[in-house]
């Protein structure tokens, strides 16, 4: 069955329709072209995959396309800020933390949104933040470096532009909540 849906992606807003069955992923990579989007595992462990959603950080190989229906979309096409690099994705360039770079954008996202959160988070609580997302290069380190400069930019000088003002949580702990 398809039905039609629209959702804004990166600002624009889309109509088209959609196979019930498609996840955001299928979407978002296939119709939409937002190939930043990656597809690892698509069973919802890796992270790859995660975009925001109303500035939740979302597994979309698990979601399905038509539950984004009147919903705001963050991809990583749309992260930068009028051409320039966001503090996140400096941060992440400046500490080392992309080697492949296939785990970087749903890192990337999902540090926005903790970075927008205007939080403070201890070094356990933003691994804790994180472990949605598996890297198989770098050993962790420098992106755990990364997030928490980025964090700290964004808290002492607001520079992380407001992508979402929701807040945010665990995409993990989202999901169990709205299933
Ligand atoms: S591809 Fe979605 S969590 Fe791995
Ligand atoms: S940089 Fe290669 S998977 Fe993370």
């Amino acid at each position: 069955m398809r039905k039609k849906i629209a959702m804004t992606v990166n600002g624009k807003v889309e109509s088209f329709e959609v196979d019930v069955r498609d996840s955001l992923l299928e979407v978002l990579r296939n119709t939409l072209g937002y190939t930043g989007v990656k597809k690892g595992c698509g069973v919802g462990e890796c992270g790859a995959c995660s975009v925001l959603i109303d500035g939740v950080p979302i597994d979309s190989c698990i979601y399905l396309a038509v539950w984004a229906d009147g919903k705001t979309i963050l991809t990583i096409e749309g992260v930068a800020q009028d051409g320039e690099l966001s503090p996140v994705q400096q941060a992440f360039v400046d500490k080392g933390a992309v080697q492949c770079g296939f785990c970087t954008p749903g890192l990337v996202l999902t540090t926005t949104a903790l970075a927008e959160s205007g939080q403070e988070y201890t070094k356990d609580e933003l691994k804790r933040e994180l472990s949605g997302h598996f890297c198989r290069c770098t050993g962790y380190q420098n992106i755990f470096k990364a997030a928490e400069k980025a964090i700290e930019t964004c808290r002492h000088d607001g520079s992380c532009g407001n992508h979402h003002p929701a807040d945010h949580h665990h995409d993990q702990e989202k999901q169990e909540g709205s299933e």
